[in-house]
């Protein structure tokens, strides 16, 4: 039976009943839901607006609920509307009228978009301790690792020496803004919709203050129109998901490209690859492929919020209900992305020597030839050039900055002494930009 049965003649057909429902996905919030209710119910009761004794009965019979959910014994039925209704009907069929009284000066309007935001506060935390844990292994990595040179890349063609430390501390400060973004979020998220009813509040006494001190929010929304039919917070979570997104999938292609052949800066640990049916010899980097095309569900989600909500009049429309399967999604989506990256970037092996082999090619250290000669008083531009000519003529011999003679660097410009191999040396090089 419907909730909203008594308007109605007919029973729901069937097809419309499975294409209505949000069970399947919103069953995900049932201990979200029934904290709700349970404040909810000590305001009622504290208010006088229902007795102390259905008041208990509800607040028992809810706990009762959520362990039997909990344990397994108590089944959510896939047929039913939603969890909300599962949850109160669930409570009449054991505590009897006191059962029905909950609802009293609440809708599942403003019951749903309190039950979101209870979920998301602790997905809130959850992807910030996993964004601090992947901070703590790219420092850890670039601690081990601290004298490694690499070259550094710009249009992904060698361009000047730096550290694999500095590359990783990079990533390391995407990380801390992507906290920032996610907390933000959330202390806007923070406030309680319980009152606003089905759009237009409620005529009992409710005290809306607390319930929104039960359930440890900032405070409570101040219309109650918005206070059921916001969902920015989806949309701004959804936003700082992808963001986040954006950065794990351009660490991973620098992973995928790193442990390539090619490149060989580091190599997987076994347990974090994978191989291939056919060819013997493989060894893939699937998790960071995998991570790098997941960042499109993540940027889909945010687009379908987006679009879910661009068109509706106020208040509650029906059309929100696909709020919760794209940001559910976009959470799920980026917490299994950390929680394997992490334990792959830990185990994963740096090899410093192939770091080094390719700083030592591509004159990566040509800009500071250029400034050793401007510490020789010529200007820059001309330094520029005559640095140019050098690096011609090493392409032309087939020599280094490194292995060009004295000669040869004074044939092109007569400031060059034997202080330019300091000046090029590559730790030196890094040392002097202070990594
Ligand atoms: N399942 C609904 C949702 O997720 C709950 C709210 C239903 N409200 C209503 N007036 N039909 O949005």
């Amino acid at each position: 039976m419907k909730l909203w049965a008594g308007r109605f003649s007919k029973d729901i057909d069937k097809r419309t009943n499975d294409f209505n429902s949000s069970v399947s996905f919103d069953s995900r919030m049932y201990a979200q839901d029934i904290e709700g209710s349970i404040a909810h119910a000590k305001m009622l009761t504290a208010k006088g607006i229902i007795s102390i004794e259905d008041g208990v009965s509800i607040i028992y019979g809810l706990m009762g609920i959520r362990s039997d959910i909990d344990e397994g014994k108590l089944v959510i039925d896939p047929n039913a509307e939603d969890i909300h209704t599962f949850i109160e009907q669930t409570l009449t069929e054991r505590i009897g009228d006191a059962g029905k009284r909950l609802h009293t000066g609440r809708s599942r309007n403003d019951q749903v978009a309190l039950d979101i935001r209870l979920y998301l506060r602790d997905e809130c935390d959850a992807v910030i301790d996993l964004l601090r844990d992947l901070i703590k292994s790219l420092n850890t990595k670039g601690e081990e690792n601290a004298h490694a040179i690499m070259p550094g890349y710009t249009h992904l063609q060698r361009a000047q020496p730096i550290t694999f430390k500095a590359h990783l501390s990079a990533y390391t400060e995407m990380l801390k803004r992507d906290i920032g973004r996610v907390e933000d979020a959330k202390k806007r998220m923070n406030v309680s919709p319980l009152g606003s009813g089905a759009l237009a509040g409620t005529t009992y006494p409710v005290d809306r203050q607390l319930v929104a001190d039960l359930l440890d929010f900032d405070s409570y929304t101040a219309s109650t129109l918005d206070g059921v039919s916001d969902r920015d917070f989806c949309i701004e979570l959804a936003s700082a998901l992808s963001l986040i997104m954006v950065h794990l999938s351009r660490l991973s292609e620098e992973i995928v490209l790193w442990c390539s052949w090619e490149f060989k800066f580091i190599e997987l640990d076994d347990a974090f690859s994978t191989g291939s049916s056919i060819m013997p010899q493989k060894k893939n980097p699937d998790i960071t492929e995998l991570v790098r095309g997941k960042s499109g569900r993540v940027f889909g989600d945010l687009m379908g919020l987006l679009t879910v909500m661009k068109g509706i009049p106020l208040a509650y429309n029906k059309d929100m209900q696909e709020d919760k399967e794209a940001v559910f999604d976009a959470f799920d989506t980026v917490k299994i992305c950390l929680t394997t990256l992490v334990p792959m970037i830990d185990t994963m092996k740096v090899i410093p020597e192939n770091m080094r082999k390719a700083a030592a090619g591509g004159f990566i250290n040509a800009t500071d030839c250029a400034d050793y000669l401007v510490s020789k008083g010529l200007p820059f531009r001309d330094a520029y050039k005559a640095t140019g000519e050098v690096v011609a003529l090493c392409i032309k011999e087939g020599k280094t900055l490194e292995t060009l003679s004295l000669e040869e660097y004074k044939g092109i410009c007569e400031l060059f002494d034997d202080g330019v191999y300091e000046a090029i040396n590559l730790e030196n090089c890094v040392k002097r930009r202070g990594m």
